[in-house]
């Protein structure tokens, strides 16, 4: 995939530089940032900017204000945690576009950084209103994408800016491009294992599409595997399935069979009456399950045996949580899965929002993957083999 990158930008000294970032961090009730991850991931791109002589220029989105002001969600706190961990200053405007954004830019050195409103609260963003944009884009000289997890919305400042002005990516962009463009092609290290759990078909039926013969085996858990138990026959009692997607789950099924690959589901699964931290559980055969029982976790055999395929797997693809995870009883077969796959010696690409957010969350040591996306949606819409809007741009 042949996208502009830093290394091919003539001159950076002096220049205004647009610096779209993702920095929809999670954040606390009290406004803290949670996990500042998505931050620290764009720091090289932002230093070397700086490095250069740029006068940076950063756009970022947080949350979903639907076009209009929300005081919980001004970047604010972003802005003053990007000063601790730059040790600069970060020159942040209370607005987008208007008197007082100019002033802090028209007042900028070689190497300053300036931050802009969270860009979402206007309405011209997510429309890609062409008005705005043109506003937007007449702010800078160059437009420098790193926003590799909102690179699946064709929004004024991850994709219509492009059109205005010469546009690059940055150095995180760059790297989730390089990391995750390999599995799409055919040079691919077998046998490849995806593995698959969380909560929405819909969400994982691209990537599921895409992977169909190519993949050599499918491990499935998470409520994921409720909906495709219950295609199957099986009785899952009161747990969290979508019974509106048996029928799209049997046909995955019947595709996998005619393709002689193998989707494995869950044999023994850990199952509760309640979701809390001191929940009772159980760790039955799926035949088992009956009246109100919720399948929470894949059992200890089930791990195991996913543990066997890993063990032989050259490349492996994650996404989705393989059970509750966010409940102590219901962790152990993704802390499990995580566990031996950041001790084993293969290509590991961690996909998905909540699988990121639950390795980080169990310890598990992050340097033993391969890569480790940033991106939610975004990850696995470029897994699905779709085209991305903010990575398009890039090409042009
Ligand atoms: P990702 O963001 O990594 O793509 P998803 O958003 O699809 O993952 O799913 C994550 C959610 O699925 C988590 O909140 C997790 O608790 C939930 N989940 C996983 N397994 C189960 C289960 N057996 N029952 C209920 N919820 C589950
Ligand atoms: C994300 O968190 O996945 C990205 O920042 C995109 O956010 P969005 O789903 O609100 O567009
Ligand atoms: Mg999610």
């Amino acid at each position: 995939m042949k996208i502009r990158t830093l290394k091919d930008i003539s001159e950076i000294k002096g220049k205004k530089i647009l610096l779209r970032v993702d920095f929809n961090v999670p954040l606390e009730e009290n406004g803290e940032i949670r996990d500042d991850t998505r931050i620290k991931e764009s720091l090289p791109t932002i230093e070397k900017l700086v490095e250069e002589g740029g006068k940076v220029i950063i756009l970022s989105h947080l949350g979903r204000p639907k076009g209009k002001m929300d005081e919980t969600l001004r970047l604010t706190k972003v802005a003053e945690h990007l000063e601790k961990l730059t040790g600069k200053q970060v020159k942040k405007s209370s607005e987008i576009l208007g008197d007082e954004t100019e002033k802090i830019i028209s007042g900028m050195n070689e190497g300053d950084i300036a931050m802009l409103e969270n860009i979402r609260f206007s309405p011209g963003e997510e429309e890609c209103e062409p008005e705005f944009t043109k506003k937007l884009a007449g702010l800078g000289e160059i437009f420098i994408n790193d926003a590799f997890g909102a690179a699946h919305r064709k929004h004024a400042s991850t994709a219509g800016i492009a059109d205005h002005l010469p546009a690059y990516a940055g150095l995180l962009m760059e790297k989730e491009i390089t990391a995750l463009s390999p599995l799409l092609s055919d040079k691919i290290e077998k046998p490849l294992t995806v593995i698959f759990g969380g909560a929405k078909i819909d969400t994982k039926i691209g990537i599921i599409k895409n992977f169909l013969g190519k993949a050599d085996y499918f491990l499935v858990g998470g409520a994921l595997a409720n909906t495709f138990l219950a295609a199957a026959g099986y009785n899952v009692g009161e747990s969290l399935y979508e019974k509106d997607k048996i029928g799209t789950a049997r046909d995955i099924m019947l595709e996998c069979e005619k393709k002689k690959e193998h989707f494995i589901l869950p044999h023994d699964v850990v199952c509760a009456e309640e979701i809390s931290e001191d929940a009772e559980t159980i760790d039955i055969p799926v035949e088992d399950v009956i009246g109100n029982m919720k399948i929470l976790d894949i059992g200890k055999w089930t791990t195991e045996k996913y543990c066997n395929i890993l063990e032989k797997s050259k490349t492996v693809i994650w996404n989705g949580p393989l059970g509750l995870s966010e409940h102590t009883p219901f962790q152990n077969g993704t802390k499990t899965i995580a566990e031996f796959l950041a001790k084993h010696d293969s290509t590991s690409i961690i996909g998905g929002g909540d699988t990121a957010d639950a390795i980080k969350k169990l310890g598990i040591d992050e340097s033993g993957f391969t890569h480790i996306s940033t991106g939610g949606g975004a990850c696995i819409e470029f897994l699905s083999g779709d085209k991305l809007p903010g990575i398009e741009a890039l090409k042009k």
